[in-house]
């Protein structure tokens, strides 16, 4: 079929109300049919529908709608399906579709086969997920289904062409379409729709029928006004729903009635904690759902949203800035604040995407987890065999080190789960924890090439391993320490260079003994933590976009507040110095356990180096940034034994490789590392930071060398680690806008 021919030659819709005349109004309006014809038994209405424009053609019968007609749409009340079914039948021409738009599948599924005798493969039940408050062919509106749902339920053995046909009938009035199987719907409806409206007609009606009814309604507020709102209904429409769809219905009111019952016990008795854990998750319900369903990372208000950065050339930092929180230590807090007895209080937690899906996976969990508020988190531990069955897949978003960690934690826990995460976290490997997980005796599936989603079978004992790990990743050494903790005997782990060690120095400060003999870190299974507070320095990794920035421009002067300092992450520092950086590491104190300095940047020539391997480690999150520097250095500088890069949430090597390329300046790829001379001209440019936080930021240091204009592209995730960047940036004198942003 060409692409302006109408789908359909000639259209029957069947009922004239709300939806059956906004349908007939949007065919027209969208040139999706040559002819559309409306019958029903109101001749009123009908007549109406022809002097309003919503039809071309009135039909005296449903005889005469049907005749001839190619596609038949039932817009009916629930309740008279079946006898207008029986009127269809017998002019239904041999191939015509027949759809139609109820709010409850299986009733119209059973009605069909009462009167077919089978559901025909050219009968394609829908369901608009749209409607007003106004009903009638007055106020039929062909923009009703513009970004709207369409959910089509066909039978396994649809006719392909029919349900092709009828989902591009609905596409063309704006609609977007699902297609499911009709059992899911109801259930799907029962409980996002059908449970909702009841519980705002009883509630009203419970309150209308109070002494004090008038008080009620003239002081009513926000929340009981929505109430109203959706108690007017049409009763009629609503009747039918609740009969047609009972059976839906009843498993749905039980399981809420339940959890009812369950709170007013948590009242009754001054459960504080039910009822945090409650309110929290459900708090938190909105964003996290629709951030699990557009497969992005985590809090981005709206996540389908691109953002660009646009960065002019040139500039001097200065100022005295704090950056947030440690990624790593904020995931860390949260899992073994939430394994612990007693309560964590967290002070300068991350409020990144990362870290807060760690968090909304431990409330999906039965965790109660208050805030964060400003970098303030409580947690109400529930000891390490406290968690609960999540009740669905524990969505991680763009984040490894989650999705490595939890891993580890949720093998040896009594419940089944699964792991999920965004587009780029879905190609990251897996397999480097599921296979000595499953040496310890976890039951663990990947996908293909052991990518993501991991599901995990729960109920098994482990046994503690000794493992030689062939990758230097701090994330699976933690991963199969937090396993260790619920395993037989002593589970030990050698790391062929020193990585991070924020789980070892935790695990300590929550009491839990943690053995170091010189590679090796192990831990004996069956132990307790006990709660304790953090104080969750800044992170190195954000504050190296400023050391770079700081030492590449010209007349720059920066201070950088509470940097954490561990000697597993400072190989930044340690690099940039032996470049010639002009860093100053101030005031060197501990707090809770790790080390903390406030950083002095100035400005300084910098010279090329061959980066020594046994840095690759400590600064295995900073090298994105590190290469800008290496291109504003003097000479050459040569990485090797990094091809870990390329499994991060990009291929670091080659993403960075082609963005200097977008800005003019030519390196050398190598599998495990890059070569840069430096002394390029970096011209302007426009670089894809391919959904990478840390290429996005590198970049945006890059434009203070830069001669022309930059623009980076897919920066979304910039708030995975760094939220508040740009405002940050921008205020030390990097000149960024943001477009597309909050
Ligand atoms: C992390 C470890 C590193 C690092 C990541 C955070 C951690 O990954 O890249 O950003 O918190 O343990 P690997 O351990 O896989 O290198």
């Amino acid at each position: 079929m060409s692409e302006n021919q109408p789908l359909f030659k000639r259209v029957a819709v069947i009922g004239l109300g709300l939806i059956g005349g906004s349908l007939a109004s949007a065919i027209r309006r969208n040139g999706l049919a040559d002819v559309v014809v409306g019958a029903d038994k109101r001749a009123d209405e009908l007549a109406l529908g022809q002097e309003l424009g919503v039809i071309d053609e009135v039909a005296e019968s449903v005889e005469a709608a049907v005749k001839g007609s190619d596609l038949v749409v039932l817009a009916v009340p629930v309740r008279a399906t079946r006898a207008v079914l029986a009127e269809v039948k017998p002019w239904l021409e041999a191939g015509a579709v027949l759809t139609d738009v109820g709010s409850t599948k299986s009733s119209f599924v059973a009605d069909v086969e009462a009167v077919f005798g089978a559901l025909p493969p050219t009968v394609i039940p829908g369901h608009p997920i749209a409607g007003s408050e106004k009903s009638g062919i007055r106020a039929a509106n062909p923009e009703l289904f513009a970004r709207h749902k369409v959910i089509l339920t066909p039978a396994d053995d649809a006719e392909p062409s029919a349900l092709a046909r009828l989902q591009r009938l609905w596409e063309g009035c704006g609609a977007t379409v699902l297609t499911m199987s009709v059992a899911y719907h109801d259930e799907v409806l029962a409980a996002t729709s059908h449970l909702p409206h009841l519980i705002a007609f009883s509630l009203v009606d419970t309150l209308a029928g109070e002494d004090e009814n008038m008080d009620i309604f003239r002081y009513a507020a926000g929340g009981f006004r929505d109430f109203t709102r959706i108690a007017a209904s049409d009763p009629v429409m609503w009747h039918d729903i609740f009969l047609s769809n009972r059976d839906a219905v009843l498993r749905v009111i039980d399981h809420f009635t339940h959890d009812l019952d369950q709170l007013r016990s948590a009242i009754a008795h001054q459960d504080s904690a039910t009822l945090l854990r409650v309110f929290s998750r459900a708090k938190a319900a909105r964003e996290h759902f629709s951030k699990m369903l557009s497969g992005q990372a985590y809090v981005t208000n709206n996540s389908e949203k691109q953002v660009t950065f646009r960065l002019q050339p040139g500039g001097a930092i200065s100022g005295d800035i704090r950056v947030p929180g440690d990624k790593s230590m904020s995931h860390r807090s949260i899992m073994l604040g939430a394994l612990a007895d007693g309560i964590t209080e967290v002070k300068g937690f991350l409020e990144g995407e990362d870290s807060l899906a760690t968090l909304q996976a431990f409330r999906d969990m039965g965790v109660t987890i208050e805030g964060p508020d400003d970098g303030f988190v409580r947690i109400h531990g529930v000891g390490v065999n406290g968690l609960q069955a999540p009740r669905g897949p524990l969505y991680l978003g763009n984040s490894g080190t989650a999705m490595r960690l939890f891993a580890g934690l949720l093998a040896a826990q009594p419940f089944d789960s699964e792991l999920t995460g965004d587009a780029s976290l879905s190609k990251r490997p897996m397999g480097r924890v599921a296979d000595p997980l499953r040496a310890m005796g976890a039951v663990i599936e990947t996908a293909d090439g052991g990518r993501p989603p991991m599901k995990i079978r729960g109920g098994q004992q482990l046994t503690g391993i000794h493992y030689e790990m062939p990758v230097a990743s701090a994330q699976v050494k933690s991963c199969l320490l937090l396993a260790g903790l619920y395993a037989e005997g002593s589970t030990s782990v050698t790391e062929p260079a020193p990585t991070r060690d924020h789980t070892e120095r935790m695990l300590a400060g929550f009491g839990y003994h943690v053995h170091r003999d010189g590679a090796t870190a192990s831990v004996t299974g069956g132990g307790q933590l006990q709660a304790c507070n953090i104080d969750v320095p800044a992170d190195i990794s954000s504050a190296a976009f400023f050391l770079v920035a700081a030492s590449i421009a010209p007349n720059s002067d920066l201070i950088l507040r509470h940097v954490g300092m561990n000697p597993t992450r400072v190989g930044v520092i340690n690099i940039l110095r032996q470049m010639g950086a002009n860093i100053e590491v101030l005031d060197e104190r501990e707090i809770g356990g790790e080390p903390v300095a406030d950083l002095r940047v100035r400005s300084a020539e910098l010279t090329g180096i061959d980066i020594p391997e046994d840095q690759v480690p400590l600064a295995i999150d900073e090298f994105p940034v590190l290469f800008i520097a290496a291109a504003c250095a003097k000479g050459r500088t040569v990485l090797r034994g990094a091809e870990e890069l390329r499994v991060k949430e990009s291929d670091r090597i080659q993403v960075m490789a082609d963005g200097l390329a977008a800005i003019g300046v030519e390196t050398t790829v190598t599998p495990d590392g890059i070569i840069i001379d430096g002394g390029q001209t970096m011209a302007g440019g426009t670089v894809n930071s391919h959904g990478d936080h840390r290429i996005a930021m590198a970049f945006a240091v890059a434009s203070l060398r830069a001669a022309g204009d930059i623009e980076v592209t897919d920066c979304a995730n910039v708030a995975t680690s760094f939220p508040g960047f740009v405002e940050l940036a921008r205020g030390t004198g990097i000149q960024i806008e943001a477009e597309g942003a909050e």
